[in-house]
């Protein structure tokens, strides 16, 4: 069994993950969360919102898992959202013909249909299922197609990415922003893709919870104005030179990243800053992280740069958690294009600025007395010819339908100065798009250990998940199930409840064997209440992690857990040592 097979079965038994229909033998792709695991995702999601809605200000908007045609049309989904396939001719299993080559050519998914099946024919490859004949290779769209209402007229699609749903919007939230850059949204929701033959559990899901932000950027300012907080943070970046040269990830600050090029600017190193601080927070480990830049010939298309949060698993190697790209103006000028909706933001400039320019004067006391009732038509139109294809020794206009030769000395080029207090530009976006299942399997994986308890001779599984993402914060355990043990461990375990912390109470088995349950769920805290409870009004707090234990009070009691899950206190500050 390698970590990861430890760790799904973990999950599986413990209530975290379980696959989806399994009473009808299951299917590729879903994962249900069990009743811990729905928690942990609650809290893991709760941290984000905390990052990006509370502390960036970034509101949060909730559109419709389903969209309609135009929508991934402009978006470019339709067009180009796949990948390549190739069928068994005799069993008719699905393959992603990149994958069945990946031994053979370093870089499968660049190649053209043509290409994977020349590699695949030249290398004999066959079905890994059956051995049979694998057929052509041909583009399988991955969006799943539905169709709204009745009949087969409305074509719509389950959202790829919940970040669709934020360019539309854009002309509203724009509004709601009150028309002034820079500003972000952010959305938490399902995307489903229908991934041709997904073999990584948990990791290539065809139903997935994305957590994204979109940032609306002025392009011709990417400074943030939070970068000089922040310039000093380092961060493991494995850049798109450092892949090409076959040079490692480097550590470094982010100041020395963005003034060395490496990443292009600061709203993306701003962006990776955050992304880091997030995953650390809810327990991805530092020493299994990385950022890397994607190559050009991988990057998606919308982005002209991408820096991947990558962390290292046991069997899947380095894996995408996070993508944080720059999607420039591409969706809202593909969007203002199909629909025809201007999505442009007027910008005002600090100062205003006086431009020089050509004007065309004409002359109405000599176009007067020549052309007299058109004279004002011939005007107007003269002044909107544009000066820079004026030919003055032969000026045609067209006025009413019918072509006027106008006199060069009818008119005047003249040199005047115009005062322009802005422009109207199309918002870039900077986009970190989190893969939520992804961060969870990470999660429990860089937690999860087995350690040898000597005084015990036995090991014990502990997930050593963050107390602020632990789906249980605390268990209660009273010694034994007596009543003068019960009604004090009810009591604090209603104290508790009221105040916000999930409690589990466990009175069954030996005590030994109760932590030893809580150990393998993460559960950070234990009280177990005994015969001192009754003497001296304290309780046992045991630490998951150090197997430590003080007595604190019990009047004071939901208060002190409060505050060691919020991390406000250190374990040694929740009472007195307990000598074992
Ligand atoms: N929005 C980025 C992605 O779905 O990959």
């Amino acid at each position: 069994m390698d970590k990861y097979d430890s760790v799904i079965e973990l999950a599986k038994r413990r209530g975290f993950l379980w696959n989806s229909f399994e009473i009808y033998g299951g299917t590729a792709g879903f994962y249900d969360y069990g009743p811990l695991g729905a928690m942990l995702k609650r809290r893991i999601e709760n941290i984000w919102r905390d990052v990006y809605v509370i502390n960036e200000g970034y509101y949060e908007i909730e559109s419709p898992t389903i969209g309609i045609e135009d929508v991934f049309v402009a978006s470019g989904h339709v067009g180009g959202f796949s990948d390549p396939l190739s069928e068994c001719a005799k069993c008719h299993e699905a393959f992603r013909a990149d994958h069945l080559i990946r031994h053979i050519v370093s870089n499968p998914d660049t190649l053209c249909c043509d290409d994977l099946v020349r590699i695949i024919r030249e290398n004999n490859i066959t079905c890994p299922e059956c051995g049979g004949k694998l057929g052509n290779v041909y583009e399988f769209n991955l969006m799943f197609r539905t169709f709204i209402g009745p009949g087969l007229k409305r074509i719509g699609y389950l959202r790829p990415e919940t970040a669709q749903g934020m360019f539309v919007d854009f002309p509203r939230l724009l509004r709601f922003y009150r028309e002034k850059l820079p500003f972000g949204v952010t959305q938490i929701g399902k995307a489903y893709r229908n991934e041709i033959s997904p073999r990584q559990g948990i990791i290539r899901l065809r139903e997935f919870t994305q957590a994204e932000a979109e940032i609306f950027i002025d392009p011709k300012d990417k400074t943030h104005p939070g970068f000089d907080i922040i310039k000093d943070y380092s961060v493991m970046l494995y850049s798109e030179s450092a892949q090409e040269s076959d040079k490692g990830a480097v550590e470094m600050t982010l100041e020395n990243a963005v003034s060395e090029g490496i990443i292009a600017h600061q709203y993306l190193a701003y962006a990776i800053y955050n992304t880091q601080e997030f995953l650390l927070r809810v327990g991805v480990s530092p020493e299994r992280l990385r950022f890397r830049q994607h190559m050009k010939d991988e990057m998606a298309h919308y982005a002209i740069d991408c820096w991947d949060a990558e962390i290292l698993s046991g069997r899947f190697g380095w894996v995408e958690i996070v993508g944080i790209a720059d999607r420039t103006d591409y969706d809202l000028m593909t969007h203002s294009k199909v629909s025809k909706v201007d999505l442009s933001v007027y910008m005002e400039y600090d100062e205003p600025k006086i431009v020089e320019k050509l004007s065309i004067k004409p002359d109405m006391g000599k176009i007067g007395p020549v052309f007299k009732q058109k004279a004002r038509s011939i005007v107007e139109a003269l002044q909107s010819l544009d000066v820079d294809e004026l030919n003055k020794d032969e000026i045609i206009i067209t006025v009413d339908g019918e072509d006027v030769v106008i006199s060069p000395d009818m008119v005047e080029v003249k040199q005047v100065s115009e005062t322009i207090r802005g422009e109207n530009i199309v918002p870039h976006v900077i986009e970190p798009s989190f893969g939520i299942d992804r961060i969870i399997y990470s999660v429990l994986e860089h937690a999860y250990r087995e350690e040898m308890v000597e005084e015990e001779n036995e090991t014990r599984i502990v997930l050593g998940l963050k107390p602020e993402i632990a789906p249980i914060q605390v268990a209660i355990l009273p010694l034994l199930t007596r009543q003068e043990l019960i009604e004090p461990a009810r009591k604090i375990e209603s104290s508790l409840r009221k105040k916000g912390v999930m409690v589990s109470y466990d009175d069954s088995g030996t005590i030994g064997r109760r932590y030893r349950r809580n150990d393998e769920i993460g559960t950070p805290y234990s009280i177990t209440i005994d015969y001192d409870t009754l003497e001296d009004a304290t309780v046992t707090i045991r630490d998951r992690d150090s197997m430590e234990q003080v007595r604190s009070r019990i009047d004071t009691i939901a208060d002190t857990v409060h505050d060691l899950i919020t991390g406000n206190i250190a374990f040694e500050d929740a009472g007195s040592p307990v000598e074992k």
